[in-house]
């Protein structure tokens, strides 16, 4: 991280938006000293990329959808609550990838009157893309009772995550986007959102979410070996959170005192 340009880009989704409003359930996993960080904001804790920017002395990232939006030298988060790769996920409530790219686009031409067309490449070649995108997707047909998995299968309908997501990354790319880093998912199927869902599962986890989130990581490693052998100058960073979320599940105490409520996704 010592090396990283003076500049981030940030499109960035919190994957517990989605479901944090919904009951009373979440507040109370909150860890007790639950202080808040920002004020009016839907986060008013820090994101990743908060503290990504932090350790890249970098000044704190400013939302793209903050109202009087204007200094944004040092990158820019386009997170939403929620956005989702596919138009469908919690329509009318979420931000779709598209939508993402055309904030971005409004950016770089911002970038191009700010500091001339060769700042303005250079710059952008030199930013960070970070992605966190896929959770909502993968939650909102549970949520809202949506038929759309009735009309896919499970790989048909990753295909088209993934394939969205290909979309907005070969778009960046082609704007001279060259640094990308990425988030796995988690295991959607044991969030407690997800484990109330289906009455009679006794709050075990939720096997079809389970599966679609497993199919996404496989899929989603495989688009980005693919993409850095066929784009020329592209790099990568892959972190896997399901592994990292599993630890502090697996150890609570190590990593910090709130209760996780044990969730047993894998069958041995
Ligand atoms: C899913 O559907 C697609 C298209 O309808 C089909 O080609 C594919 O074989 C199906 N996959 C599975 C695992 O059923
Ligand atoms: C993107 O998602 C839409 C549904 O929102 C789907 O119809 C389309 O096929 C997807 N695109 C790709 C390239 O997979
Ligand atoms: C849920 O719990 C009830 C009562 O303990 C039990 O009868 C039922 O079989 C359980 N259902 C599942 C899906 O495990
Ligand atoms: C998370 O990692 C475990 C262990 O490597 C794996 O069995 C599981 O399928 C992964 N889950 C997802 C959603 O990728």
């Amino acid at each position: 991280m010592g090396r990283l340009s003076s500049f981030f880009f940030f499109f960035f989704v919190f994957f517990i938006n989605a479901t944090c409003c919904r009951g009373k359930s979440h507040q109370q996993q909150l860890p007790k000293k639950h202080v808040p960080f920002f004020h009016l904001r839907f986060s008013d804790g820090r994101l990743l990329s908060d503290f990504i920017a932090k350790r890249a002395k970098l000044p704190l990232i400013p939302p793209f959808l903050q109202p009087g939006f204007r200094q944004c030298y040092h990158g820019v988060n386009f997170a939403s609550s929620g956005a989702g790769a596919l138009a469908e996920t919690f329509q009318g409530f979420a931000i779709d990838l598209k939508t993402l790219l055309c904030n971005y686009c409004k950016v770089q031409s911002w970038f191009r009157y700010k500091l001339g067309n060769d700042e303005a490449k250079a710059t952008i070649s030199r930013a960070v893309y970070l992605f966190s995108i896929g959770s909502n997707d993968y939650m909102s047909p549970f949520l809202t009772n949506s038929p759309i998995l009735n009309n896919y299968n499970d790989s048909t309908y990753v295909g088209m995550v993934i394939g969205n997501l290909s979309t907005v990354i070969n778009e960046i790319y082609r704007r001279r986007g060259r640094k990308f880093t990425f988030i796995n998912l988690p295991e959607l199927g044991c969030l407690p959102g997800m484990r109330i869902i289906k009455s009679g599962n006794n709050g075990s986890f939720l096997e079809e979410a389970r599966r679609l989130a497993t199919l996404h990581n496989k899929a989603l490693s495989k688009l980005l070996f693919e993409l850095e052998k066929r784009l020329k100058g592209f790099k990568y960073s892959l972190f896997d959170f399901n592994s990292s979320l599993r630890q502090r599940m697996q150890h609570p105490f190590k990593y910090g005192t709130y209760n996780t409520n044990t969730c047993k996704p894998v069958v041995p």
